[in-house]
């Protein structure tokens, strides 16, 4: 039998029908319309279904979405701000070359996101950590390691608020 399960997501209230097995990324792509979220494996190898629930990094092909319920989900569409404008991570990616074909760029830059919440100025060796569960087929990772770095040394961003 579905439920109804409400959050919030991307800074509004939402409430939404689901069977008590649906995964958050189902509801995200399907009822939610948030295309954003890629799936990539389906089984928590590759980090592209990436959101942000309470500002932590979670793979949603893995996260029931009952699991949500009175919490607080960012995905890719949150971070741009009222005006459309893109976040200082986002713009960072696209500026050091950090994406490319770009289907694991929103769960790359979640994933960063979350690292920034916690620890506004990284080392590489932390970026490399965070990341590490992040495939990227195309860029070499370095591109992308770079994009976090610059995007540190900016003002902060509406992800660093905790968006
Ligand atoms: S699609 Fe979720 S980790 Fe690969
Ligand atoms: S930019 Fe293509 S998979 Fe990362």
């Amino acid at each position: 039998m579905a439920h109804v399960v409400s959050f919030e997501l991307n800074g509004r209230q939402v409430s939404v029908q689901a069977e008590p097995w649906a995964r958050l990324i189902d509801v995200l792509r399907g009822p939610l319309g948030h295309t954003g979220t890629k799936e990539g494996c389906g089984e928590g190898e590759c980090g592209a279904c990436t959101v942000l629930v309470d500002g932590a990094a979670i793979n949603s092909c893995l996260f029931p979405v009952l699991e949500v319920e009175g919490r607080s989900v960012t995905t890719i569409e949150g971070l741009r701000d009222a005006e459309g404008r893109l976040a200082a991570l986002q713009e960072a990616f696209v500026e050091e070359g950090g994406v490319q074909c770009g289907f694991c760029s929103p769960g790359m830059i979640l994933t960063a996101a979350a690292l920034l919440l916690r620890t506004p100025h990284p080392t590489e060796a932390e970026i490399r950590e965070e990341l590490a569960g992040n495939l990227c087929r195309c860029t070499g990772y370095a591109q992308i390691v770079e994009a976090v770095q610059a995007a540190a040394t900016r003002a902060p961003g509406r992800e660093e608020r905790g968006a």
